[in-house]
Formats: C-alpha cells, sequence, structure tokens
C-alpha cells in the first residue's frame, strides 16, 4: 500500500483573466501548483497524478516528468475530474485529493490528515471561515462527518455553517474507486460533484473532519487572491529565516523565494529581492534596494544596492553600491566590486579590486589586481567575443581599455588612459596613449582666453 496524490487543475480559471493556466500563475518565482506538487511529494514519494484540461499541455509541459497526467476533456465537476485519474491508482492505494490553487497548504496539515486517516476510512480538510461563501458547508453531527452542500444546493440555515470544505481529502482508494462508479450529476450545477463520495462513505464507514487554520486553505480564484497568498507565503519565509538567525529589518518589504537559503547572523534590509536558487553565507550584510538571483554568496560579504545573477562571490567579498554582477561572474575572496562596475562572464582573484566605473567582461583577473577607475574590457569585436587575461599582482591604470584578445603578465602595469591591443609582458610597463606635449602661450595667441 502506498499513498498516491490527485492534483485537480483542469479547470479554467476564468476569474484570473489570463492567457497563462491558473495554476502556472507565481507566487515568488514560484507556479502555484508547485507548491502543491512538493507537499505531495513530501508526503510519499509516489509521483503525483495531476489532471489537466484548459491549456493542459502548457500544464503538463511545465511539468514535464515529474507527474502522471491525466486529462479531463470536459469539466464536468471536481468527481468526474478524480474519475480521470483514478485507473492510474492501485485499489489497496490511499489517495490525497488536493487542487492545484491551494498554494498555502502545509505539510504539517497534511500529515495530521494522514494520522487521522489511519483510523478512519476519509479524512475531510475544513477551515472556519469569516466568509464562507461560495465554498461548500460541512454539515456534522459532533465529531461525525455527515456530508458538504455546495452554496448553490444549500439551504438558507446551512448557508449560515462557518465550517468549509477545503477541498482536499485523504480515502482509501476502493471506496473512493466504489464511489465515484455511483457519483450522479443529480444537482444544481449538474456536476460530479466529489463531495458526495464523502457523503456516501460516512454512511457505513467513519470519515473525519481535520480542521486547520483558514489562512492555509485559501484557493486562489483571482489576481487579488494571487497577491493575499503570495503576502502569506512571504511572511512565512522570512518569519522561518528569521527563527534560523538572520536578520530581516523589514519582513514587509523583503522578498524571498521558497528555495534560497540564508546562513545565520546575515542581516538583509528593506526593499531586497533574493531569488531561485540562491544560497547566502553567514554574517553577510544584503543593504537596501538589492536583487540576487541564482548566486552562490560566501560568509561575511556585503552587498549594497547592487544586481547580482547567477554569480559567486567569496567571503569578506564587498559589491556595490550599483554594481552589476551578470552570469558566470566569480568573485574571489577579500575583492572590491565598487560602485558602477559590471562583471559578466569573469573570474575575478582574490584580493583584487575594481573599485569603481569598470566593465570586465569574458575576463579572467588573477588575484591582489587593481583595476583602476573606468577601466573597459574590450570584448567585442562586432562579431565575436574575446577573452583578456590579466595577471596576478598587476595594475591597470584608469580609463584604460583592454581590447581583447590581450594578456597582462603578472606585475604587469598599465598605465592611466591606455588602450591596449599588445600583450604586456610580465613585470613590463605599457603606456599604449599618444605622447603629450606643451605650447607655451597658445591659448593667448590664438586668442580663445583672455586675462580679466
Ligand atoms: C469545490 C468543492 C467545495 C469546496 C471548494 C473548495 C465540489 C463539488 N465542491 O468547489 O465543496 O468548498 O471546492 O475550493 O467539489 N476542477 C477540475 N475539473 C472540474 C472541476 C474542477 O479539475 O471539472 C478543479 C479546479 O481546477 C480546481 C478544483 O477542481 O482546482 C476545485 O474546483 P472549483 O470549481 O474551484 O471548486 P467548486 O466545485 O466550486
Ligand atoms: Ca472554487
Amino acid at each position: 500500500m502506498s499513498l498516491k496524490s490527485i492534483v485537480l487543475a483542469a479547470g479554467k480559471g476564468t476569474r484570473m483573466k489570463s492567457k497563462l493556466p491558473k495554476v502556472l500563475h507565481e507566487i515568488l518565482d514560484k507556479p502555484m501548483l508547485d507548491y502543491v506538487l512538493d507537499r505531495c511529494l513530501e508526503l510519499s514519494n509516489e509521483r503525483p497524478i495531476v489532471i489537466v484540461g484548459h491549456q493542459g499541455e502548457m500544464v503538463a509541459k511545465h511539468l514535464e516528468g515529474r507527474a502522471q497526467i491525466a486529462e479531463q476533456k470536459e469539466q464536468l465537476g471536481t468527481g468526474h475530474a478524480v474519475m480521470m485519474g483514478i485507473d492510474l491508482i492501485a485499489d489497496d492505494d490511499d489517495v490525497l485529493i488536493v487542487c492545484g490553487d491551494t498554494p498555502l497548504l502545509t505539510a504539517q496539515t497534511l500529515k495530521a490528515m494522514e494520522e487521522l486517516k489511519q483510523s478512519s476510512d476519509a479524512v475531510v480538510l475544513s477551515a472556519k471561515v469569516s466568509d464562507s461563501f461560495g465554498y461548500g458547508r460541512i454539515i456534522r453531527n459532533g465529531e461525525d462527518f455527515i456530508k458538504i452542500v455546495e452554496e448553490k444546493d444549500a439551504t438558507i440555515e446551512q448557508k449560515k455553517i462557518d465550517e468549509i470544505n477545503a477541498g482536499t481529502y485523504m480515502i482509501s482508494a476502493k471506496l473512493l474507486k466504489r464511489e465515484l462508479a455511483n457519483l450522479k450529476a443529480e444537482n444544481s450545477q449538474k456536476e460530479y460533484y466529489l463531495t458526495d463520495v464523502f457523503e456516501q462513505v460516512a454512511k457505513d464507514g467513519r470519515v473525519r473532519i481535520y480542521t486547520a487554520d483558514s489562512e492555509e486553505i485559501l484557493g486562489i480564484n483571482n489576481r487579488v487572491q494571487l497577491a493575499e497568498a503570495a503576502d502569506i507565503m512571504k511572511k512565512r519565509i522570512n518569519r522561518e529565516l528569521m527563527m534560523q538567525g538572520v536578520t530581516i529589518i523589514d519582513e514587509n518589504n523583503t522578498y524571498i523565494d521558497p528555495e534560497v537559503v540564508i546562513g545565520s547572523d546575515t542581516v538583509i534590509y528593506p526593499n531586497t529581492r533574493i531569488k531561485g536558487k540562491t544560497v547566502i553565507g553567514e554574517s553577510c550584510i544584503i543593504r537596501e534596494n538589492t536583487t540576487i538571483e541564482d548566486c552562490l554568496i560566501s560568509d561575511k560579504v556585503e552587498i549594497r544596492s547592487s544586481t547580482l545573477l547567477q554569480a559567486e562571490v567569496g567571503s569578506h567579498t564587498t559589491v556595490g553600491p550599483y554594481a552589476y554582477l551578470r552570469p558566470k561572474s566569480k568573485i574571489g575572496q577579500h575583492c572590491k566590486i565598487g560602485d558602477f562596475v559590471e562583471v559578466k562572464n569573469a573570474n575575478f582573484g582574490d584580493y583584487s579590486k575594481a573599485s569603481h566605473l569598470s566593465y570586465i567582461g569574458d575576463a579572467d583577473v588573477g588575484k591582489h589586481v587593481n583595476i583602476g577607475c573606468g577601466v573597459v574590457f574590450v570584448n567585442y569585436d562586432g562579431t565575436n567575443k574575446h577573452r583578456s587575461v590579466v595577471g596576478d599582482c598587476s595594475f591597470i591604470g584608469s580609463n584604460s581599455n583592454l581590447v581583447a584578445p590581450v594578456r597582462v603578465g603578472e606585475l604587469g602595469f598599465v598605465a592611466a588612459g591606455s588602450t591596449v591591443t599588445k600583450d604586456v609582458p610580465e613585470g613590463a610597463l605599457m603606456v599604449a596613449r599618444n605622447k603629450e606635449y606643451i605650447k607655451e602661450g597658445w591659448t593667448e595667441r590664438k586668442g580663445l582666453i583672455k586675462k580679466k
């Protein structure tokens, strides 16, 4: 026996008013469906079955082997949707049924349901909400589950019930199969209601109710609810990081993706966006207005108001303000990448510095190198990109251009304002600029500037 999950994701999601299928809308860079899938996989390593319908190809493509796909061509109700996947389930399995649009469900809740399932035939997840309009209401007799009544089928009295059906269930496959076979679309919506299955099971078996926090069961139907869910998720992630020892100065204005890892004693200032699979070490300072995506940041790094994409930064290095580290930038330890410095596809050795206004593209810069203000690595000839190499302990004077491919040897010295097109040998000075000359009294003779 194993636990199989069925995720319902065939609905149209009309109220999103979107070309994108509802379940692919993102919360902190992750499609809501993926949150649901992750929760299923925490409970069971069996591949979940996802029921797709509207724009099903897009959803299936997104899932790419992570789930089994069953198609529901016509949306004839939640019961009908489950029927589409039921043949993929063995009789002695247990089944978890969830909706693809409830990304806030927690593993704790599903585990608690699993626990209750051990001593029952089925478990229904409920929540008490302040506005139950639109939901199915739970009809119970004390502890005993009786049935669920949909809004459109409910009496005035039933509509007053504030305990609603969250749309998440666990049930023995055998009973699910038995009752799906008996389902009829005899209700106001002419739909096959999955909820009827539990009413039938409760007649000669035991159906239990687990009540979750109302926040957790929020189903997303429109973009207002999407924003609400994103806000809750953001808070959860930030709180968890804080409990792990990260200081977050303003949790409302700090946006951290669910898979980001951050070490203790790191301080995150407001208006920061930390995305993707970023890992940040311990005791770092991430100052205001920074965006970091898919980066590997070591310990004791300070980043100010900068953008870092798919870059690596070694320990004790400082970045910014206003630096831009683009993909495949690998910055060593104890480095300085100062203001308005852009780095792309470059290795930058330990203890090296580029303090101001440089472009370092397609380069291998050694250790203890000083890149002066305004140095440009001229990497592009209009057709191809070329690489430059700058040896250890060399010095590139301000406002120089290194026209790639070019190589500066160890301890090389490029004079300020040089345009370097030839290799600089080890330990050599390169001056690559026009000779200066002076003409005394020139301006006055020309009448350009007069003494006042
Ligand atoms: C359903 C429940 C209701 C519950 C609510 C929670 C039924 C009959 N009612 O309401 O008691 O309070 O969920 O949100 O089950 N779907 C399909 N195929 C279909 C119909 C729906 O895949 O033919 C999917 C939708 O994509 C969605 C989920 O099932 O993910 C729920 O569908 P929705 O229409 O929102 O739920 P209701 O039937 O209104
Ligand atoms: Ca609904």
